[in-house]
């Protein structure tokens, strides 16, 4: 799976959500996380986003290794007020914004980039 790491926290640019086949990249609050198990590897989104926030699993930076299992927490466990949101939703524009986030990206601090 592609993910979505610190860069595109605050700056929710949404360049990826345009080029998705799937539709798999959902909209938290500070920012956009990738359906594990939706994406299909195609990688249409990575060359969009303007902050290169998008790698492919295995190429993310070791800083922000953590944001690979954190994009799939999104979907995995339940969010505060957004239940809904847990599992495989099938569609970000059918979902909309779900308006939280993860723990490590509602936490986040830029300064730690
Ligand atoms: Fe974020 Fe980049 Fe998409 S800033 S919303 S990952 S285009
Ligand atoms: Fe979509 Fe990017 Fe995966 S465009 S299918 S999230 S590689």
């Amino acid at each position: 799976t592609y993910v979505i790491a610190a860069p595109c926290i605050d700056v929710l640019d949404r360049g990826c959500v345009e080029e998705c086949p799937v539709d798999c990249i959902y909209e938290g609050a500070r920012s956009l996380y990738i359906h594990p198990d939706e994406c299909i590897d195609c990688g249409a989104c990575e060359p969009v986003c303007p902050v290169e926030a998008i790698s492919y699993e295995s190429d993310v930076p070791a800083r922000w290794e953590d944001f690979i299992d954190d994009n799939a927490r999104f979907f995995h466990r339940r969010l505060p007020g957004a239940a809904e949101v847990v599992g495989s939703p099938g569609g970000s524009a059918k979902l909309g914004r779900v308006g939280v986030d993860t723990e490590l990206v509602g936490g986040y601090s830029h300064s730690n980039r």
